[in-house]
C-alpha cells in the first residue's frame, strides 16, 4: 500500500531535494545528492551528502535529513514522503544503510521517490525495505 499524497507535493519535496544536492561536499566522489523528507506534520527538511577524507566517516544525503529533522522536530516525528535527487544524472535508490536509519521514523507506506536507471521511481517504504531489522526484546528473562 502507497500513502496517497498529491502528485504537487512530490514534485516539491524533489525540487527540494535538487537544492539539497548543491549544497554537496563530495570532493572525494564527485557525487552530488540530496534528500528531502515529508513529515506527516507538513514541515519539509532536507539533508545533503556530507564526505570526508576518512572515506568510512561520510554521510549520506537521506541520513543527514534524517538525524538534522530529529534534531529540528523532536524523536516523535513520522515521514510520509521522501524524495532522492543528484546532480550525476545517476541512478541513486537509497542505501541500506539509510533504509534501516529511516526505518524507525517512516510511515510503511510512504512513498519514496528516486532517480532510476530508467528515470524517477517511485516504491512504498516497504517496497524498498521489506524486513527491516527491529528489535524485539523478549518479555520473559532468559
Ligand atoms: N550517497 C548518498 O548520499 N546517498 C545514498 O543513498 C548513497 C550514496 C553518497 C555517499 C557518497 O558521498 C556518495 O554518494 C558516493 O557514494
Amino acid at each position: 500500500m502507497m500513502t496517497n499524497i498529491s502528485q504537487a507535493a512530490l514534485d516539491d519535496l524533489m525540487e527540494e531535494a535538487k537544492q539539497a544536492a548543491s549544497h554537496s561536499y563530495s570532493p572525494y566522489s564527485g557525487f552530488k545528492v540530496g534528500a528531502a523528507l515529508r513529515l506527516v506534520t507538513g514541515e519539509l527538511v532536507t539533508g545533503t551528502n556530507v564526505e570526508n577524507v576518512s572515506y568510512g566517516l561520510t554521510i549520506c544525503a537521506e541520513r543527514a535529513a534524517l538525524v538534522r529533522a530529529v534534531s529540528e522536530f523532536g524523536p516523535e516525528i513520522r515521514i510520509e514522503a521522501v524524495a532522492v535527487a543528484n546532480l550525476n544524472g545517476a541512478a541513486s535508490p537509497p542505501c541500506g544503510a539509510c533504509r534501516q536509519m529511516l526505518s524507525e521514523f517512516i510511515e510503511p507506506s510512504a512513498p519514496i521517490v528516486f532517480p532510476a536507471a530508467g528515470g524517477t521511481q517511485m516504491l512504498s517504504f516497504d517496497q524498498l525495505l521489506p524486513l527491516a531489522f527491529d528489535m524485539k526484546l523478549s518479555k520473559t528473562k532468559t
